[in-house]
């Protein structure tokens, strides 16, 4: 214990060894079980990358179909789930509300907790991939007052959640395929990305042996910061006050350069990424794509894209390797496709699902696994003795 070292943010310190998602943050890759994520956005689909990185491998078609159906079968919650996610006040924030959720899934199924039986921690991977698509979809309808629907099992999974989110109670739902595919590939974007701030939080609670829920429900509450995922939410509020303000970027970037009130630019800046985030410039090129399919050209699309412009060529930023990052672009997206802003992060918790649980299972499996508990270095008061009330 002699030798302990501070290392503020664990910037240098590796907490554990994983097969599951490999970044190099220089180069700008990103692959999940060794495939790339261009590939896999391009190629895949959530639920298919769900199942790669929580099983390792690609499932063949029955496998696949197997999966699905097990997830699809889960997606009905126990009506005192939606009378309890119901008594939350209106004006809450929907990640609040996600992560109690999730948390008290646990009470509705006592007989998927034990974190060492494989058959009980599939059951709970299944039933939380079903039940946070449809308590995602619930956020939703419950901020516009609109009833939560029943899934319709022969769907696929982004398929119905949209449904499920959109849809006009008793009218036929007709998905649109390009918002379908949009969603899928954004969540496929977010599934994993290894030892972030959410994904560390969820293997500590789970170093404790706590159960799959309460280790992803303190997930969802870290993913929440603006610093994390919040930044999505943070990227759209910033964009809109840069318009409201007569959309002067260069105005607005001098301030964070002089680190004015320590405004920063969000959506921009990574850990690890000391180059183009390779998801942002998928992200990008979707946000345009989108935009222009779905017919909605936004002002708040060229704000962005000034902002970059005007980043990529000053010293602040390339200094200090600050590129956009996945938060930067994801906004428009959802705000196009019909979400409104505090729902942004929600959907980034829904597509770390998968992550969360892959690296659970792993570090659950792992037998060099020890709970977490960092050591640090004391720096208060020496040994003093206590004064009666009247005396200090
Ligand atoms: N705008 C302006 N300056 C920045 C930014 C930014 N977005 N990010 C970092 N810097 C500056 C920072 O002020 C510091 O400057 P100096 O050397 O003069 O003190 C330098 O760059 C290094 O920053 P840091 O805070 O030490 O870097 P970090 O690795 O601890 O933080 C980060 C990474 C992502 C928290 C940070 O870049 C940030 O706050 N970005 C904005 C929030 C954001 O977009 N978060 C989403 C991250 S990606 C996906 C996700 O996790 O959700």
């Amino acid at each position: 214990t002699g030798l302990v070292t501070v290392d503020p943010g664990f910037m240098n310190t590796a907490s554990c060894d994983s097969e599951i998602t490999y970044i190099d943050g220089d180069a700008g890759i990103l692959r999940y079980r060794g495939y790339p994520i261009e590939q896999l956005a391009e190629k895949s689909s959530f639920l298919e990358v769900a199942y790669l990185l929580i099983h390792g491998e690609l499932p063949t078609q029955a496998e696949g179909d197997a999966f699905m159906e097990r997830v699809n079968r889960h997606t009905l919650v126990h009506e005192d789930f939606r009378t309890f996610m119901g008594t939350f006040p209106r004006n809450g924030h929907p990640m609040a509300v996600m992560s109690s959720a999730v948390n008290a899934l646990s009470t509705f199924y006592p007989e998927s907790l034990d974190p060492f039986d494989p058959q009980t921690v599939e059951l709970a991977t299944v039933l939380i991939l079903a039940k946070t698509r449809t308590i995602t979809s619930y956020l939703h309808r419950s901020a516009v007052g609109e009833p939560l629907l029943y899934p319709d099992y022969s769907r696929g999974y982004v398929e119905d959640f949209l449904r499920m989110t959109f849809a006009v109670p008793y009218q036929q739902y007709e998905p649109d395929p390009t918002t379908v595919a949009v969603l899928d590939q954004l969540l496929i974007l977010h599934a994993d990305h290894e030892q972030n701030c959410s994904t560390s939080t969820v293997r500590m609670v789970g170093s404790s042996h706590a159960n799959l829920y309460a280790s992803v429900a303190a997930g969802i509450n870290a993913l929440s910061g603006p610093l994390h995922g919040g930044a999505n939410e943070a990227v759209l509020k910033m964009l809109t006050e840069i318009k409201a303000d007569g959309g002067d970027a260069s105005a607005f970037m001098t301030r964070v350069k002089n680190k004015d009130q320590g405004v920063r630019l969000m959506g921009f800046g990574h850990r690890v990424y000391k180059n183009y985030d390779p998801r942002a410039a998928i992200v990008k090129k979707s946000a345009h794509a989108v935009l222009e399919k779905l017919g909605k050209p936004d002002p708040l699309l060229d704000i962005a894209m000034n902002l970059e412009e005007i980043a990529l060529n000053d010293d602040y930023f390339t200094e200090r390797k600050l590129y956009p990052n996945v938060d930067f672009y994801t906004g428009l997206i959802y705000k196009a496709l019909g979400f409104s802003d505090q729902m942004f992060t929600p959907l980034f918790a829904l597509g770390r699902m998968p992550g969360w649980i892959a690296q659970w299972r792993e570090m659950m499996t792992d037998p060099t696994t020890k709970i977490g508990r960092p050591r640090q270095i004391y720096t208060g008061a020496v040994e003093r003795n206590y004064l009666p009330v009247e005396s200090r």
